[in-house]
């Protein structure tokens, strides 16, 4: 008998128009990506995506960077027919089972030190969740109050999370958020939030940290943890010089601060290395991981380290933090990450398509930045018709970038925008893209901006 809670490819209306219609009827106005990226999605493999009415995409957005190996990987899927023929259960809470030992083995052994030092903490399954678990930690662990986060930073939409996000559009819509969350600014290499630029602008921003830590008159207390992204992902694609991120170590570890370090985006490969704080050398307290972990399937884990584990037992539950499958898939897309050395591929492919966007940037000089590392890229799209600030930045073009996504769509590239006024174009490949997709990609992206320009600028 035909399993009928499985949606049947054979008999799917081949029209876009139609399921976006229903998704409307069915869905809060809460919804978000279906407006930027109209379709409905019958399959996806590897970077590709179809279309119900038979469009393929190439996929530069990959679950906001959850997909490592792509769509339906054979690795994955293969984890998938193993798992279902294992007998094992899907759901455990947090009792322990095979899978799970095995995957916990296999994730401590990624973090730094072989994982020695620290020990996992199983969270639902969200980012978001992850987050919270690790600001509670830390207020715990210190009997301290406050966080300290960054401009630009992006932490997840719960409460807590977005208390210590910087996007104040989401945050103004909900009164009365976490309390003493102090924000600092965060290095921005076309954008220095001090105004001054290059190599001494991240020393001052580094200066100003510790002089904020250190001065008894600064008029916050000592914060319970700092939170950072090692990358940002959301808000531009921002990268931690690595001499910053090391005096913001230096200066939390002098003071006792626990440095929760979010790596649910640029986690597990993107940046050209496993973690994103492994360019700056350090060793954080609390690495918070989601997304690609999971290997598309929804868990979130913290690594901290174990002289900080202060929980009661129960301190921090939920119900899905027991989600088997997602750690066999998960540890299928560790372990292929590993064996093909994805990470260093992920830096070559994202060198290559930067050398390639900065070409491109000759010729456009809309095309304010190309930042980033690895696969997870950022083009800043500006109005180079006004006037220079100071540092020679010029003014971002958010609607020139919406008319770039929109026209990327068109083109068959599905990709994000972010930064301040979203006007930063974001490139989220799967690992696994070739060289010949990111060739298309660039082809795509050029005919896009080209027909971008034509409509918005004449
Ligand atoms: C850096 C970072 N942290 C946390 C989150 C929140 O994760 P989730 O959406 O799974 O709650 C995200 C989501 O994009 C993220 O990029």
């Amino acid at each position: 008998m035909l399993n009928e809670s499985v949606a049947r490819i054979d008999s799917l209306q081949k029209d876009n128009a139609h399921y976006l219609r229903r998704q409307g009827q069915f869905e809060s106005n809460v919804r978000s990506y279906p407006r930027k990226l109209p379709l409905a999605i019958a399959k996806a493999h590897g970077a590709w995506v179809t279309d119900v009415e038979g469009k393929t995409y190439l996929d530069c957005l990959a679950g906001a960077g959850t997909l490592a190996l792509g769509h339906n990987h054979p690795d994955i899927m293969a984890s998938i027919d193993y798992f279902m023929s294992s007998g094992l259960p899907m759901h455990t809470l947090d009792l322990t089972t095979p899978q799970k030992d095995a995957f916990s083995e296999k994730l401590l052994s990624l973090l730094p030190g072989q994982g020695r030092d620290y020990c996992l903490q199983f969270c639902g399954p969200s980012g978001a969740d992850a987050v919270e678990a690790a600001l509670k930690l830390a207020k715990t662990f210190t009997g301290r109050s406050s966080i300290i986060s960054f401009s630009g930073g992006y932490h997840g939409m719960t409460h807590g999370a977005l208390s210590v996000t910087g996007n104040t559009g989401p945050k103004d819509a909900v009164a009365s958020l976490m309390p003493g969350v102090q924000f600092m600014p965060y290095p921005h290499e076309y954008r220095c939030p001090l105004g001054i630029g290059g190599e001494a602008g991240i020393e001052a921003l580094g200066y100003y940290f510790t002089q904020f830590i250190e001065d008894v008159e600064s008029g916050v207390s000592l914060p319970a943890a700092v939170i950072l992204e090692a990358v940002q992902g959301e808000g531009g694609v921002n990268c931690a010089p690595p001499q910053w991120l090391r005096r913001i170590r230096e200066v939390t570890q002098r003071h006792g601060i626990l440095l929760i370090i979010d790596e649910v985006q640029a986690g597990f490969g993107r940046t050209g290395k496993m973690f994103a704080f492994e360019h700056a050398g350090i060793e954080p307290d609390i690495i918070v991981m989601s997304k690609a972990v999971g290997g598309g399937l929804p868990l979130a884990v913290l690594g901290l380290k174990r002289e900080f584990d202060a929980w009661q037992p129960g301190a921090h539950t939920g119900t899905f933090r027991g989600n088997q499958m997602a750690m066999a898939t998960g540890l299928a897309t560790l372990n292929t990450l590993q064996q093909q050395d994805l990470p260093a591929q992920a830096e070559r492919r994202g060198a290559w398509l930067k050398t390639r966007l900065v070409a491109l940037q000759q010729r456009y000089p809309a095309l304010g930045q190309v930042r980033g590392r690895g696969l997870m890229l950022g083009i800043e799209i500006v109005d180079e018709r006004q006037s220079p600030d100071r540092l020679n930045s010029y003014p971002g073009d958010p609607t020139l970038a919406v008319a770039i996504q929109k026209h990327c769509f068109d083109h068959g590239l599905l990709l994000e925008r972010g930064g301040r006024q979203g006007n930063v174009i974001r490139l989220l490949p799967p690992l696994i893209i070739d060289d010949e997709q990111c060739a298309l990609v660039m082809e795509r992206f050029e005919q896009a901006l080209q027909s971008a320009l034509s409509q918005e600028r004449h």
